[in-house]
């Protein structure tokens, strides 16, 4: 049977939600509803979630003067909301401090641990807290993380670390991407992690942390004096959520994944380490990885410390949430980096959906009111197979499968564009001055079925707008509404 089983990464919860975060949900969500349309919605399993544990959040909490679990308890509330509000509609969602997680996860270790792949040595090297990564000096040169330019900590210790340098892994891993060029996507990420592979030496993975430095984590199974690491275990909620171990095995009726979505700054973590750690456990890797870009302020990356963060909920308040939806995933090619600015988002709105869309609808419904006294006039299916012009349909399924929203997006408008323009040519107000109404009710009754197929399109960017579309035009009869969308005037 055909499945299709969706994950975002799961989000730090030491801060509120930011663009980065709703921007790969949007994705997701779309990319759900889409599934849900082709497959059924008992076949599509779309799962997001929060990551709890790790430095990074004891002291978020300490700061807050809470423990780590009311802090982390109050924050998801701000996640789940904000997945409210922008319509996500996830299936599950899962938090790393569950139970259901915290026993898949020491199943794993325990597994691993036996199969000698888990092992205990001494560590000295770099360390960078925010991030919650160490570095090797090669990594490091100049003493900063490579990943946010912030000092690096000198750290020695025992720990436990995972035999992620095994020849036979990275052979296999190799191999696998090689053969399966979807597997890692876009092309230069999968390009990324090949040199990666051929270039580099893997080093073990470090797994866990001393309790008398972090106590926030899940205990090791085999030593008690240790949390596992939150990288580590984190990874693993993409099968904790769908599935158990019995007996070693593994069973899901979800697994494989099919999509991970994620953003390219998590890219190593998912496409090496995640993949070779479901190897050494005999389960079978995701289907596909994409990595998205990332969006930026002024060129920028966005940070606290620079004050430039975008909050999503309050480009909600703003702008209404399916213009915001409709932004991103326009805009920018999905894999690609861009700009974010209040004003790119409106020249969007004013133009492509209260212009051309908003017109669109808002136009039809008025015809249809002042010229069928709000009957739609019908329209029987010989009639309308001839696939051309105002019934031209979009194949969306070759872009939609490469994760390519803006070409669908762009594609859906030049629908639009030719229903808009069909109504120029066709003058059906002449049509009614001189009487011609049989030819009236079929215009009208095609440009109404190019409507409600449009609305199907736009239902997995913008599920309010498109139910307010066929809200609007009702079954037979229209109920016409408030507009679409209003200009925002700048
Ligand atoms: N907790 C880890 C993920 C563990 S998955 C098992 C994590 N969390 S995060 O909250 O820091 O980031 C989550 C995602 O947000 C990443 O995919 C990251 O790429 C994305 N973004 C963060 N800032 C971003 C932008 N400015 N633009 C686009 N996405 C970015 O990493």
């Amino acid at each position: 049977m055909a499945k299709f089983y969706i994950t975002t990464p799961l989000y730090y919860v030491n801060a509120k939600p930011h663009i980065g975060h709703s921007y790969t949900n949007i994705a997701a969500d779309c990319l759900a509803r889409y599934m849900r349309n082709i497959l059924g919605r008992e076949n599509v399993w779309f799962l997001t979630g929060t990551d709890e544990h790790g430095q990074k959040m004891e002291k978020a909490a300490n700061n807050a003067k809470l423990t780590p679990q009311a802090f982390a308890d109050k924050m998801v509330g701000k996640f789940k909301n904000l997945w409210q509000n922008l319509n996500i509609s996830y299936n599950d969602f899962i938090r790393t401090t569950e139970q259901r997680h915290i026993v898949t996860v020491k199943k794993v270790l325990n597994i691993l641990y036996k199969k000698g792949d888990i092992y205990l040595a001494k560590y000295e090297g770099w360390y960078c807290t925010p991030c919650e990564t160490f570095w090797t000096k090669m990594d490091a040169q100049d003493g900063n993380c490579p990943n946010c330019r912030r000092p690096l900590e000198r750290i020695e210790e025992e720990n436990y670390f995972f035999k992620l340098s095994k020849p036979e892994y990275r052979d296999w891993l190799t191999e696998y991407i090689k053969k399966n060029p979807d597997f890692i996507r876009p092309a230069s990420s999968r390009q990324e992690i090949l040199s990666f592979l051929t270039s580099k030496q893997l080093t073990d993975l470090c797994i866990s942390r001393p309790k008398k430095r972090l106590r926030w984590g899940i205990p090791l199974p085999f030593d008690s004096d240790y949390v596992t690491y939150v990288w580590f275990e984190a990874l693993m909620n993409y099968i904790s959520a769908v599935g158990e171990f019995k007996d070693g095995v593994y069973n899901s009726r979800w697994w494989p994944a099919d999509l991970h979505l994620i953003g390219k700054d998590i890219l190593r973590q998912h496409a090496v380490y995640w993949p070779i750690m479901l190897y050494a456990l005999g389960i079978s890797p995701p289907r596909r990885i994409f990595a998205h870009g990332w969006w930026l302020m002024d060129k920028k990356k966005m940070s606290k410390t620079r004050g430039n963060v975008i909050d999503p909920q309050e480009m909600v308040d703003k702008f209404g949430v399916d213009a915001y939806r409709y932004f991103l995933l326009r805009d920018i090619p999905f894999g690609q980096d861009g700009n974010f600015s209040e004003e790119a988002l409106i020249k969007r709105l004013n133009s492509d959906l209260a212009n051309d869309l908003g017109n669109l609808v808002y136009r039809t419904l008025n015809m249809v009111e002042k010229y069928f006294q709000g009957n739609i006039p019908e329209v029987s299916e010989q009639m309308t197979n001839d696939k051309k012009g105002l019934q031209k349909e979009l194949p969306l399924e070759m872009d939609m499968n490469a994760l390519n929203f803006s070409m669908v997006l762009k594609g859906i408008w030049e629908r639009i564009n030719v229903a808009n323009k069909s109504i120029e040519d066709k003058k059906p107000w002449i049509l009614f001055k001189e009487n011609r109404l049989s030819e009236l009710r079929y215009f009208i009754g095609l440009l109404v079925k190019a409507i409600r197929e449009i609305a199907r399109d736009i239902s997995f960017f913008m599920p309010q707008t498109a139910e307010a579309i066929i809200q609007q035009l009702g079954k037979n009869k229209i109920n016409k509404g408030k507009p679409l969308f209003p200009r925002v005037n700048v």
